[in-house]
Order: C-alpha cells, then sequence, then structure tokens
C-alpha cells in the first residue's frame, strides 16, 4: 500500500500539547500518520475524529485502524467541519484541531490520480475522485480568461497568458485528458525555465487547488475549528505553499487582535473580543527531516490557542 510520511510530527504533537483524555480532529487524515501519534498519546478516553474527502484514504484507514475505537472516521471535506465532528457524536467541545493541508504522497504518486507531471495518467486531480469536474473536465470548458486569471493567482504563473493560449488552441485540435500531454504542452509554451523546477510545476499546482476548491476549504475551516475548540484547546495548521500559508497566518493575526474597532476600548462586546493566542513563532522542518523527507521542505507549521471569550 501506498505510504505518506508526516510532516513536522513532534512539532504537531508539540503544538497541539496532547492531553490524554482530550477529543482532537485530525481534519486531513491521510494515511493516519498524525492521527496514530495522538491516539499513542492518548489514554482510554480519548477519542480523534479524523476527516478526508478522499475514498482511498478512509479506506486506507478503516484497514488500518478498524478495531481502534477511540478513532472515528469521516468521508467528507472540512470545508464543513463543524457538521462533521458534531456527526461524529462527540459533544463539547475540542483540545485540539489539526489541518496537514494538500495532498498525500499516495495521492501524488499514484499515476492513476492524475495529479503528477512526473508519470503520465488521466488528468483527473480530485481528492474526492467521486464528485466535481474532473481537471480534464475543466481545461475543456474553462474560457480563456478563466484559465489565466487561475494559473496567475493559484499558480502566481507569470506565463499564464501564454499556457492559457496554448491550452485553447490544443483543445480545439484534441481534448486535453492526460497528464503527460498538459505537461508537454506547458513545457513547449513556457520560454523558460525555474532551476529546479519542471516548467509544469505552477501549473499543475493552480489547477489542482482550482478543481478542489482547496483555498475556500480552509477559509470556511478555520473559523468553524475556532468555534470548535474549548479554551485552551490549540489549532495547528501545516500549509506547502504561500497562498494556504498567507491565509493561515491573516486568520490568526485576525482572531488574536479581535475587532480593531473596539481597540483600546475598555467594554469589548464577546462578538468583537480576540479568540485566539499565538503559540510560538512559526516552525519549519529541521535539516534532518527535510533530507529524510524532501515534502517537508515547503512545509510551515502555526499553531495558536482558543481563548476564553
Ligand atoms: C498532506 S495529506 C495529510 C497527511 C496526514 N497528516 C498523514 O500523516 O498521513 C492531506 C490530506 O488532506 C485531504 N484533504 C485535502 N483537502 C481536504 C478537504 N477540504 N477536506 C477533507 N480532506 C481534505 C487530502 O485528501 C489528503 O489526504
Amino acid at each position: 500500500m501506498a505510504e505518506h510520511t508526516p510532516v513536522l510530527l513532534d512539532e504537531v504533537l508539540a503544538g497541539l500539547s496532547v492531553q490524554r483524555d482530550g477529543r482532537y480532529c485530525d481534519a486531513t487524515f491521510g494515511r493516519g500518520g498524525h492521527t496514530a501519534a495522538i491516539l499513542a498519546a492518548l489514554g482510554p478516553e480519548g477519542r480523534v475524529v479524523a476527516i478526508d474527502r478522499d475514498p482511498e484514504a478512509i479506506a486506507a484507514g478503516q484497514a488500518r485502524f478498524g478495531a481502534e475505537p477511540r478513532l472515528t472516521l469521516i468521508r467528507g471535506s472540512f470545508g464543513r467541519l463543524e457538521e462533521r465532528v458534531r456527526a461524529a457524536g462527540l459533544e463539547g467541545g475540542l483540545q485540539g484541531v489539526l489541518l496537514d493541508l494538500g495532498v498525500s504522497s499516495p495521492q501524488f504518486d499514484e499515476a492513476r490520480r492524475g495529479f503528477s507531471f512526473m508519470q503520465d495518467g488521466p488528468l483527473d486531480m480530485r481528492m474526492d475522485y467521486e464528485s466535481g469536474q474532473s481537471a480534464s473536465q475543466w481545461l475543456a470548458r474553462a474560457s480563456e480568461r478563466e484559465l489565466v486569471d487561475v494559473l496567475r493567482t493559484l499558480g502566481e504563473e507569470r506565463f499564464a497568458r501564454r499556457i492559457a493560449n496554448r491550452i485553447v488552441a490544443a483543445r480545439d485540435v484534441e481534448p486535453i485528458t492526460r497528464t503527460r500531454q498538459l505537461a508537454d504542452l506547458v513545457a513547449a509554451a513556457v520560454p523558460t525555465r525555474e532551476p529546479g523546477k519542471h516548467p509544469a510545476t505552477r501549473t499543475f499546482q493552480a489547477i489542482r487547488i482550482h478543481v478542489n476548491g482547496e483555498l475556500d476549504a480552509l477559509e470556511a475551516a478555520l473559523p468553524q475549528a475556532v468555534r470548535l475548540l474549548e479554551p485552551g484547546g490549540r489549532l495547528a495548521v501545516i500549509s506547502f505553499h504561500s497562498l494556504e500559508d498567507r491565509i493561515a497566518k491573516r486568520f490568526i493575526q485576525r482572531e488574536t487582535q479581535g475587532d480593531p474597532v473596539y481597540a483600546g476600548l475598555p467594554d469589548i462586546p464577546a462578538h468583537a473580543r480576540a479568540t485566539l493566542r499565538r503559540v510560538g513563532a512559526k516552525v519549519l522542518a529541521s535539516p534532518a527531516e527535510v533530507a529524510r523527507n524532501p515534502r517537508a521542505r515547503s512545509a510551515v507549521l502555526r499553531v495558536a490557542e482558543r481563548v476564553a471569550a
């Protein structure tokens, strides 16, 4: 079975400050690396609700943890975090929520999932391949302007216009259905190469984020995570690129400050008070971890604690 090495494992456990009888939500189960470590730190009364939108992640989780009574596995998007945690029957607040964003190694490494330009496969890229439109379907229908916009904003791709133009010309000849087909097309459209980076890296990132609605799900999940936490409970977010890290960073910044309209006033209404306190600075993987697991290279962990309202 395909493996995933969890990133920043010790740092996440320390950040969550796991309590033996605590209730935790791992909103991005993947292959359960973080969930397993949280379970190992919990006593018999502790609970974990783990969520993933990928049917293969849930199936792998059932195979690995089937007999674990302290774990509830739920398939679905963390965009509806509160609903999913409630569906698990967890009463009361949580002591921790973890979001380890992006794709897992099995998703990326399996050519048939269509995430990778390194191997040829169907151009799918959906984490939940049973709903929504695949990358190939989106590429067939998107207007040139939408293509440019997605490549520019979600891939920070300088050559968005050239690539979009090439995609539109190519799809008039034949549908774009394979990862290699798209990677070759992008490589031909991009005039210069960034050292150490395949020319299609940014295009694949942009399309993946778009097709999976990744940034919207993150924006939706963060305030729900805060509402689910008990005072003293911890929120830990691991991001892998600047767009999602910016969302996490700004959210924590806003929530640690409270509504600026009331700043300095003696009586701040509950809805305008800070809900979080930052815990430490952002954490990056050590050189030793990056040497063991190159995926950890771009990981950024941010931790915050729920404060009493
Ligand atoms: C980086 S992996 C998590 C790896 C996991 N921490 C481990 O140690 O095995 C990210 C996982 O989050 C899932 N995911 C991404 N966006 C999601 C969303 N909006 N809702 C639920 N799961 C999501 C992906 O399907 C993937 O399995």
